[in-house]
């Protein structure tokens, strides 16, 4: 049975009992309006450790559009129940003023990782899932957090968190979850109209074309290819395409220069913001 706490001192009170057991702690922090790429994290969870917590928060910090944060979808009854299913111990909702009780002024550098795509798009979001992760590792001191490959750059932002903060966690990375037409699950999805929902698939379907091309177009010819076949979607509102390496996630020129690359993209669909990525090699 899922216990569900709202204020910290009771989950820690929960979590060290556990620990004292000797068992291993696994974190899946959210923000609710789950779906099967969260459940998906959890199942990983399941397998690698004992107890599985998981959190959902809509951290208000991370939202640098009122109008996002006040449409993001909020369902939690169903997400209790979709947590059950897969065998959640621990649920953490907290308040903001749990979170917050005063404003937070920690301000992080992530240096160049943060000054590109997300980071330049959406100015002060990194530094509010920072801000949130870190005090949620701080809560809950798991000893593995799981996060979804979809969000590529938090990913590598939380990674370079952990080594700064010498954080004792270990962050587990998991492939991005599609719907079977290719959509990558994401809880801003039910925002989108049946006409949107028929349109967006041609972001994957775009990005697996473009990183199939490898061998004949160069990672500029690359970029500009995804961008082109992405513009033609008259109802694509384009804010970046970028093909970049797997771990600072900065442009480069020529294939051989690095190890592992993305292509990267983001564009507005009527009033919903989609992101996605696709491994080049
Ligand atoms: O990916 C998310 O859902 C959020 O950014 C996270 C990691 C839960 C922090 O609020």
């Amino acid at each position: 049975m899922m216990k569900v706490f709202e204020h910290i001192n009771q989950l820690q009170q929960a979590i060290n009992a556990e620990k004292l057991k000797g068992k291993s702690i696994g974190f899946v922090p959210t923000m609710g309006a789950l779906h099967a790429g969260h459940l998906e994290l959890m199942r990983q969870a399941r397998k690698e450790t004992a107890i599985l917590v998981v959190s959902i928060f809509v951290n208000p910090i991370q939202f640098n559009n009122p109008a996002d944060l006040e449409n993001y979808p909020r369902t939690l009854e169903s997400d209790k129940e979709m947590l059950e299913s897969v065998g959640c111990d621990f649920l953490f909702v907290p308040t903001e003023q749990e979170m917050y009780p005063e404003p937070d002024k920690t301000v992080f550098h992530f240096g160049k990782l943060a000054t590109v795509m997300e980071g330049a798009f959406r100015p002060g979001h990194f530094n509010g899932v920072g801000v949130v992760v870190s005090k949620l590792f701080n809560i809950v001191m798991p000893d593995k957090a799981f996060f979804g490959e979809k969000d590529f750059q938090q990913l590598a932002i939380i990674k370079a968190m952990v080594k700064q903060l010498k954080i004792n966690v270990e962050v587990v990375a998991c492939p991005t979850v599609r719907e079977p037409d290719g959509l990558a699950m994401s809880s801003r999805n039910r925002r989108l109209s049946t006409e949107e929902r028929v349109l967006a698939p041609q972001i994957y379907q775009v990005l697996k074309k473009a990183a199939q091309l490898r061998n004949v177009l160069s990672p500029d010819e690359m970029q500009q290819y995804a961008s082109k076949q992405l513009k033609a979607v008259e109802a694509f509102d384009l804010e970046y395409v970028s093909v970049a390496d797997d771990v600072e996630l900065q442009s480069f020129e020529h294939w051989n220069d690095i190890d592992g690359a993305r292509i990267f993209v983001a564009l507005q669909l009527g009033n919903v913001r989609l992101i996605d990525n696709v491994r080049i090699f």
